[in-house]
């Protein structure tokens, strides 16, 4: 079955659902982006507008191409205004709460046709899916950050998802350029399973003073070839959303292996979320 999608609606205008709004912008489908926030979408379009600029000037890409592509992003202020889009994708925060409270807004105006899919990095796609009005035509299409970078996309399917939305959302990801990982749907899928439990015992190896911030991250870069130490990625990610994943894992799995380390927590809860808050392991002010 060849690409049915031509028009791409994303909510949440942050690190993901921009990097999302780029690149399905440079391979040419419109995008219509929906964010509570108007301050939110400003800043998005700046910094695709930067990251652009930062490929045309490394030619990956042309002046000319830049602009098409920064034109076929446009805001979504009401939810309505992506009532005719063929697929969303809904890349909010990572709270199931906000999550289902998005699908009772937006499903009522989509067209009922259009494929619904989240970026959730960790959550269930099936009790994701339980909470709209399209189980069938919900999947999970989960991007890595810095998405303009990475290569890979994983894709989930819920217990309900038929094949033909599945297929459609492959051949979707195929015209970004990006490889495909199939995951089944278990808490934090392949990637998050695997790096979230890495990155949490890089915060135990602090906490237990066993090294340095610095002592760790470059043990890990120049030590196992990491582009980037885990307390740097932690950061990078966001620690409220590494928190979440722990918890995912932990409380889905049940096992005392995935406890999210305390200063973790703690990191959490004074508000230092890592690079988007100016401080996290590092301090980025
Ligand atoms: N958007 C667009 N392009 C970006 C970018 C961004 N946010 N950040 C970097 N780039 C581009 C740069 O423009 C540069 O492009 P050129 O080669 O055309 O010049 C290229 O990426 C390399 O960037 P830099 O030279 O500035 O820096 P670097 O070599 O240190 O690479 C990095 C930066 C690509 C982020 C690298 O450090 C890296 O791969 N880090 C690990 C990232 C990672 O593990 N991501 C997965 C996170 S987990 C996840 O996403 C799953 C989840 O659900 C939590």
């Amino acid at each position: 079955m060849g690409n049915q999608i031509k028009s791409v609606g994303i909510i949440g205008a942050g690190q993901m659902g921009g990097g999302i709004a780029h690149v399905c912008a440079m391979a040419g489908y419109e995008v219509r982006v929906h964010d509570v926030s108007a301050d939110r979408l400003q800043t998005m379009h700046a910094t695709i507008s930067g990251n652009l600029a930062r490929q045309v000037s490394s030619g990956k890409t042309t002046e000319s191409e830049r602009e098409q592509a920064l034109a076929r992003i446009r805001p979504a202020p009401a939810m309505a205004d992506l009532a005719a889009m063929d697929l969303v994708i809904e890349a909010a925060t990572e709270d199931e709460t906000v999550k289902r409270k998005i699908y009772q807004q937006l499903c009522p105006v989509l067209n009922p046709e259009a494929i619904l899919a989240t970026n959730t990095s960790s959550l269930s796609i099936t009790r994701l899916a339980s909470s709209t009005d399209r189980p069938e035509r919900f999947i999970g299409i989960h991007f890595m950050n810095p998405v303009p970078v990475m290569k890979l996309v994983e894709l989930v399917r819920g217990i309900a998802t038929e094949d033909t939305t599945f297929k459609s959302a492959r051949a979707f990801i195929d015209t970004l350029d990006k490889t495909i990982t199939v995951a089944e749907d278990f808490p934090a899928f392949i990637v998050n399973r695997i790096l979230l439990p890495m990155i949490n015992e890089a915060i135990y190896t602090l906490y237990e003073g066993v090294g340095s911030v610095e002592a760790i991250d470059t043990a890990m870069k120049l030590g196992a070839n990491h582009p980037m130490g885990p307390l740097q990625l932690a950061d990078f990610i966001g620690l409220d959303t590494c928190l979440s994943i722990m918890q995912v894992l932990h409380d889905g799995l049940s096992d005392s292996k995935y406890r999210p380390c305390p200063l973790l927590v703690k990191y959490v809860e004074a508000g230092w979320l890592g690079r988007k808050s100016n401080r996290g392991f590092y301090d980025y002010r």
